[in-house]
């Protein structure tokens, strides 16, 4: 499965980065807006770092204006994937934008048949926000489970992102499911890393070690 990092933080991307373990980028405009920077530079930034599709979404309703949003943000890099809301006028806007061999990620998915729709109109992704329906004691990763069998099922080759994501229990269980892609937010992704027995385990080995040679 691949691992994209949820966020517009340049140094949590870069250090996430460091590490080899993310495959792409996800922005929203929340996101954004907590850095207080321009969406534009911000997604150039990230494009520099990141050897992976960045989502940039749009930032307005209509049809006609996401298409023009989303042909500015595809102009800033070959990596840049554009995220438009599923609506009736983001549909007509995925399709448009897929006409003209720009990515669309569909984003603000939360049902099976929402993905179905969108995958129909021609998102290269699909975002199903599982945290946000477990919120309000929704199955968030029922509807991961339903939308790959339904992928499956009709061979749609729209990849599915994992989104919302809390904790680690999320990223091990779209795993499991067999999702594509799980965007995490950088706090997350680095929860996974660690455990209290490799610690303990690694401390004993190099204790073990200088007293040998005592
Ligand atoms: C997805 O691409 C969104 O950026 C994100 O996962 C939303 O997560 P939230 O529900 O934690 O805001």
């Amino acid at each position: 499965m691949k691992l994209y990092a949820d966020t517009a933080n340049i140094n949590d991307i870069k250090r996430l980065n460091e590490l080899g373990i993310i495959d792409g980028v996800t922005t929203n405009p929340s996101l954004v807006a907590k850095e207080g920077r321009d969406y534009n530079e911000v997604i150039k930034e990230i494009c520099k770092i990141v050897n992976g599709p960045v989502s940039a979404e749009v930032l307005s309703i209509t049809t006609k204006e996401m298409v023009l949003d989303g042909i500015a943000y595809s102009k800033l890099h070959k990596n840049v994937v554009v995220k438009i809301p599923m609506t009736a006028e983001g549909l007509k806007a995925t399709k448009e934008l897929n006409g003209k061999g720009i990515k669309v990620n569909t984003t603000l998915i939360f049902t099976p048949l929402q993905a179905l729709l969108a995958a129909k109109a021609g998102a290269a992704y699909v975002s199903p926000f599982i945290g946000r329906l477990d919120d309000i004691s929704q199955d968030g990763m029922q509807i991961i489970q339903d939308i790959v069998e339904i992928f499956q099922n009709y061979e749609i080759t729209t990849e599915i992102i994992v989104a919302s994501v809390r904790n680690p229990l999320h990223i091990r269980d779209a795993a499991i499911i067999g999702a594509d892609i799980c965007t995490c937010p950088p706090n997350v992704l680095e929860q996974i890393i660690k455990h209290p027995l490799t610690d303990i385990g690694l401390k004993k080995f190099l204790e073990d070690w200088e007293k040998s040679r005592k």
